[in-house]
């Protein structure tokens, strides 16, 4: 893929929802601040930089400091911060594929670089930079003006689904190094290692902290211990890497000779209803409706493997799925692993709440051509979750606790909405 022809593209397509969005909100200009670099309290160490996402939706140019000036009718302004500095690597600016989209101007320090964006009218700030902002005299982050840039990043130009596409290319190959690393044997910190290596990225290019589960560690959503020392019998993997700013979230669950066939029986069921899921993905519905099936399939394989006695209609009735699926079944996916607006009602702001009794659900939206979001439903023996049923008659308590020690199950993968359906990014670079 031409990644400079994509580029135009989507800066042109930038360029005009932020014009539009300033017409709307009556401002004749938007600057967008990178962000500054935070320290840790007390100390002089730093957490890695990441710029503001509304900043690196324009731009992939990395660091803090730098600015974009958007005025309707010009091309837009970057002014790089290019500070005079010997401590750390300050590379000259050099072309690349998404240069010739900016008009470039560079200033040595941050208030410099606050002087170099002019005289603007009425201008907008979006940012965390807000004394920088309020001295160079900007409005800062007017919220109807936020809404309207939060709602129109979720549809996805083809520019940031091609850099999706890249990072899932990358985290294909940490997903597969990692599964070859977990069947040799290999501890939870080792499995982190092979999925970087694999990746071919360092640490900080990974969009959240890897999510390393053997056996009962599964059972925790976001366990980040890596503590479990090798042969695993099951390995939940959920793990990402971005690329030009945007990345993947992708979760594969994998089972060694030596699990039980009745856990592995429920690895192939939660796997074969996730595609039956990612297949109702198209422009219309809600996603909330692709919630409440996964609720329903997943009933059904709680059901139907003997883990709960009583009828399906029951098992909805009382609520028995969030027991064992005690999350949404997917988020959107860009800049940010959970990206903005999720839950907004319309492009002026409001809010959309998820359905009584689905307080996690992240995304309430009407899917639309162009949304990308994750499909990532999962059963898990929770004990913490199962404990209050212990006395129930409907639950098969000799089977759940053979089957706690495996932890659990998700398998997520990343999807487009197309115009008449859906495009799994995640399965086009890893099948299975
Ligand atoms: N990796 C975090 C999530 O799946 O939401
Ligand atoms: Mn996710
Ligand atoms: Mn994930």
């Amino acid at each position: 893929m031409d990644l400079s022809r994509l580029f135009q593209d989507h800066i042109a397509t930038m360029t005009k929802r932020a014009s539009a969005t300033l017409a709307e909100t009556g401002f004749d200009a938007l600057v967008l601040g990178a962000g500054t670099q935070m320290v840790y309290y007390a100390d002089d160490m730093e957490p890695p930089f990441r710029s503001n996402p509304h900043f690196a939706s324009f731009c992939p140019l990395k660091g803090p400091h730098h600015a974009i000036v958007v005025k309707p009718g010009s091309k837009p302004r970057l002014i790089r911060w290019a500070p005079k500095d010997y401590w750390y690597e300050r590379a000259p600016f050099a072309a690349d594929f998404w240069t010739s989209g900016f008009e470039i101007d560079e200033a040595d320090t941050a208030e410099g670089v606050f002087k170099k964006t002019g005289a603007l009218g009425r201008a907008a700030f979006v940012g965390d930079d807000t004394a920088g902002a309020a001295a160079a005299g900007l409005t800062l982050n007017p919220e109807a003006l936020i809404k309207r840039m939060d709602w129109d990043r979720a549809i996805k130009t083809a520019y940031e689904v091609e850099c999706l596409s890249r990072a899932t290319v990358a985290g294909a190959k940490g997903h597969t190094a990692a599964r070859e690393a977990f069947l040799a044997g290999q501890s939870e910190l080792a499995i982190h290692h092979a999925f970087v290596k694999g990746a071919g990225c360092t640490d900080d290019a990974l969009p959240y902290p890897t999510i390393v589960c053997l056996d009962a560690k599964a059972a925790i959503l976001h366990y980040h211990a890596k503590r479990a020392t090798g042969s695993g019998r099951l390995l939940l993997l959920d793990a990402g890497v971005s690329d030009l700013g945007y990345g993947c979230d992708i979760t594969r669950t994998s089972a060694a000779p030596a699990c039980d066939p009745k856990f592995k029986a429920l690895i192939e069921a939660v796997d074969k209803l996730q595609l039956e899921l990612c297949a109702m993905v198209k422009p219309g519905p809600s996603y909330i409706d692709i919630h409440l099936e996964a609720h329903r399939k997943i009933g059904a394989v709680l059901v139907g493997q003997g883990i709960l006695k009583c009828s399906l209609e029951a098992t909805i009735e009382k609520g028995y799925t969030s027991v064992f699926f005690p999350h949404g079944v997917g988020h959107h996916l860009g800049i940010q692993v959970h990206d903005i607006g999720g839950r907004q009602k319309a492009r002026e702001g409001g809010v959309l709440p998820p359905p009584p009794g689905h307080p996690y659900l992240r995304n309430t939206r009407v899917m639309e051509t162009g949304h990308v979001f994750t499909i990532e439903p999962g059963i898990y023996f929770v004990e913490m979750l199962l404990e209050p049923f212990r006395g129930s008659q409907d639950f098969n308590w000799p089977l759940i606790d053979q089957l706690a020690p495996y932890g659990g199950i998700r398998v997520e993968d990343n999807v487009l909405v197309t115009a008449h359906g859906h495009r799994n990014l995640t399965r086009e670079h890893l099948p299975n």
